[in-house]
Parts: C-alpha cells; structure tokens; sequence
C-alpha cells in the first residue's frame, strides 16, 4: 500500500530516504529550506569502513561494511562515479607507524583484508607520497563526491522549503535533520564541528590516503577532475565538540595544512579553494538513529556522526523496509528506542555506552 510520506532534511540522508520510498512506490514530500548545506556539503565522501573505524566500533563496522556493498547500485541508480582504489593507511614517525599497526590488528580481527606496505612498496604506489615509515592498504573501499550525489538525487527527488499544506496529511513522518533535531529529540544529537579544506592541484594522490603525522590524524581524498580542470583533493578534517555557530577557525586550518603537506609536499604548489566547516550530528554512543521513534507515524533518520555519506543507502534501505513491515525488525544497535526520553525530555541509555 502506498504511503504518504513527509520526510524532513535533504541532506545525503533524507534525500537517499526519499528516493527510496519513491521507487517503492509511496507518495514522499521532503521538506528543507536549504537542501544539501548541512554535512553532506562538507563530507569528503569517503566509502572507508574499515580505514575509518577506531577500536570498540565494531557495529560501526558491521554497518559500514554491509552499506559499503549496497554502494555500488546506489551509485548506478544516480549515474554518479563511485571510485575504488582502496585506502592507503601511512605513518609518519615511529608512533605512527604504531597507529597504523595498530588498525591493521584491528581489521584482521575482524577478518577485514589488508596489504601491509614497506616504505619502498608505499612509494611505488603513490610517488608522490612523501617518505613515510611505511603503511597498509585496506582493498575494497572507494570514494564518492558528496555533492554530485546530492544533487542527482536533487535531480529526482523534489524538496519544498515548508511544510506541506495541513490538508496532507502523512502517514509517517522520517525526521532526518541532521545534527539539529526537534523536540524531544532534541537531546539524542550534538554537533561535532568539522572543518575541511579543498585544495587544487595537478598532483593529486590515486587513492585516499588516510595518514597520521606526528600523532595527528589527517586525510586526503581525491576528486576525478572535470575535463580541463586540476583534480581537487579534500583535506579533513578537524574534530571539536562546541556549543557555539561553526566557523572555520585558524588554528584548525594550519592544522590541516600542516599536516597534509607533509604526506603530500605537492600540496605547497595546490590553489586553496574552499575552507568549510560543519557540524557532524553526532550521538551519545556514535551509531546512528534509524527506526520508528515509538511516538505514532514518526521516524528518525539522523546522527550519523561521521559515517553519513558511506551510510545513506543503508539507512534508507532500514527506513523503507521498517516502514512496509506490520512487525519491522530493526537492528538494536541503531533502533532510536534505545534512548528512552523521559517526561522531561531527558534521555536514558537503554545499553552500554561505548
Ligand atoms: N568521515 C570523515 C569525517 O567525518 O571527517
């Protein structure tokens, strides 16, 4: 049966939900006044499961891996270029080269595969890579461009910046707004303000290249150029919880550059073009909302901290099914009813927090 549908938030979340429903046949408004400015806009768009895990994140994993093989269909329904190629993990100093290690113990615990590269192999595969101690390549993920994304599924999914009239009445409503979201949800996300830059050069690396120098994590992740243009490289990405409107700061710009300059010295030569700075809607335990709310007809689709763009066809897999199940099945680890509120609003961990 064809369901009325109001989903709010167009960013790479909503707007994947809504095409779902879409191609399942429901009847879908998306509501959002600025489509595709919040996170997505910002997100470097790497499909990096496992290179983007940190330990205790096993769900995240589990997550990631099984959004990452949804990914390449996804792609396909858009007409958007997914690129493989892998992740290059790179260490610089010794203590980088522990944290490399360190990762590897972790995906092979997981039964994820990874190459582990000497410096020489390192070098032969990205010449342009500085001389680092020596890294891992972790096969199998890729790379999308956040923005083309959006806007493909922009192309297919209208939004209308208010509410539709009363008289349309949905039958459910799938609230995916990111890191701010109504009341009494309110409490469940909190933004975790990330700043990245784009840079543009004629160098760029093949592959991402997720790299720690001298204890300090950074990324590089590669656009395919248009015809007649340098490729652009992204370069993220700070991390700082804060209560006050995002802005791009200094210190988290030289923090960047510093750091991407030594993995990649070409960087010196690269045009700056675009300093950005969003807010990751992040939760208390970092795995994201994806379920009913237990309020009736109301979903949320939100908190997907770092993971939104590798997530989005997952999520809107979860949405569409839960929503046509008479007895929906949603995975406990990102079930909203985890987070019982309370009269006040307040919220209870309804299991450990990791
Ligand atoms: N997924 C990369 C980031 O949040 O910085």
């Amino acid at each position: 049966m064809a369901l009325r549908v109001t989903v709010r938030g167009a960013g790479i979340i909503g707007l994947a939900v809504a095409d779902e429903l879409v191609q399942r046949g429901h009847d879908v408004r998306v509501v959002d006044p600025a489509p595709a400015q919040g996170a997505s806009y910002a997100a470097a768009g790497m499909l990096a499961p496992a290179a983007e895990v940190w330990h205790g994140e096993d769900d995240v994993l589990r997550l990631g891996l099984a959004s990452l093989a949804l990914w390449p269909d996804f792609a396909r329904r858009l007409g958007v270029p997914l690129e493989t190629g892998g992740t290059l993990l790179v260490g610089v100093d010794a203590g980088d080269l522990q944290q490399v290690d360190r990762q590897v113990e972790l995906l092979t615990r997981h039964g994820v595969a990874t190459e582990t590269w000497d410096r020489r192999e390192v070098v032969e595969h990205e010449p342009s890579l500085a001389r680092v101690g020596g890294g891992a390549w972790v096969p199998g993920e890729g790379r999308v461009d956040p923005r083309r994304v959006c806007a493909a599924l922009l192309d297919r999914v209208p939004v209308q910046a208010t509410e539709p009239p009363e008289s349309w009445r949905p039958d459910v409503t799938v609230i995916a707004t990111g890191s701010v979201l109504p009341d009494p949800h309110c409490h469940l996300v909190r933004g975790v303000r990330g700043e990245i830059l784009r840079l543009r050069t004629d160098d760029p690396p093949t592959r991402t290249v997720r790299g720690w120098v001298a204890g300090e994590p950074v990324y590089l992740v590669p656009r395919t150029p248009e015809q007649g243009v340098s490729a652009e490289v992204v370069v993220g990405a700070t991390s700082e919880e804060h209560d006050g409107a995002p802005v791009v700061t200094a210190g988290g710009v030289l923090r960047l550059l510093a750091a991407a300059r030594v993995l990649w010295p070409a960087l010196d030569r690269a045009e700056l073009v675009e300093t950005t700075v969003r807010d990751r809607p992040s939760t208390i335990d970092g795995l994201p909302l994806i379920g009913w709310t237990g309020r009736p007809g109301e979903m949320l689709a939100a908190g997907h901290y770092r993971h939104g763009v590798l997530l989005a066809p997952l999520t809107a897999q979860v949405i569409a099914d839960a929503l046509e199940s008479d007895h929906p099945d949603i995975d406990p680890a990102v079930d909203p009813r985890r987070f019982i509120s309370d009269d006040s609003g307040g919220v209870h961990v309804t299991h450990a927090q990791r």
